[in-house]
């Protein structure tokens, strides 16, 4: 927990250029905040604890504007620029190296149960104001541009997707325009 930790505050120090030195950082990166708090709630959850877990992230949310559910699996290297309006639903994975801003969602469609968040590979970039529903991949070194909408379909690793619904414009370093292949139902 401790190296994920001081990997995450790495993270602020290589992805924010606002970030001028460490106490500046340790005081006043209220994402940073939160997702010290949900390492420390997800450890918790793992050794089984009731409540606790929750309460903290409760506590997190109230005081951060994110929410990361306790259950949710995150990588090392994890930042989040901004923060307000994140939300980490309880079955999503997320890589190592990721950054999201703020706004984005990793939710639910309401329709599925068991396994019913995204998971997203190693450096992957989200946007602000982007939505994923559903139990969908999401390809690792992929961008997703702001306020791009996917709902039920999957991400190819290596790529560049953006809009409503949202479109891969790159892959493999060319450009290109083409449809995201829909997510096969969980049976
Ligand atoms: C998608 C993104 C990561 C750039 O990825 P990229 O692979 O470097 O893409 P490019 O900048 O080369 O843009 C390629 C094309 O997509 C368009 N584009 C980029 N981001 C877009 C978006 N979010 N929505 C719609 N179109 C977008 C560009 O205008 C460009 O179009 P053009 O070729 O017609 O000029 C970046 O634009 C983005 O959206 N970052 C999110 C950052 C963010 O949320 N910041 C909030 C700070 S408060």
């Amino acid at each position: 927990m401790f190296d994920k930790i001081c990997r995450d505050i790495r993270a602020v120090r290589e992805n924010d250029p606002a970030a001028r030195n460490l106490l500046e950082t340790l005081l006043c990166h209220t994402p940073l905040h939160a997702i010290m708090v949900y390492r420390l709630a997800h450890q918790l959850y793992r050794w089984k604890l009731p409540l606790f877990p929750r309460l903290l992230a409760t506590v997190a949310k109230a005081a951060t504007g994110v929410e990361i559910h306790p259950a949710a699996e995150i990588g090392e290297g994890f930042f989040i620029d901004h923060g307000v309006g994140v939300v980490i639903g309880e079955t999503a994975r997320v890589g190592k190296n990721c950054v999201m801003f703020h706004n984005v969602t990793l939710g639910g469609t309401g329709k599925h149960q068991g396994k019913r968040h995204p998971t997203v590979g190693d450096n992957v970039l989200i946007g602000t104001n982007s939505v994923l529903l559903g139990p969908i991949a999401v390809g690792s070194n992929t961008l997703i541009g702001a306020n791009s909408f996917i709902i039920m379909h999957d991400v190819p690793p290596n790529c560049t997707v953006v809009g409503t619904p949202a479109r891969i414009i790159k892959q493999d370093g060319r450009r290109v325009d083409r449809p995201l292949a829909r997510t096969a139902e969980p049976e």
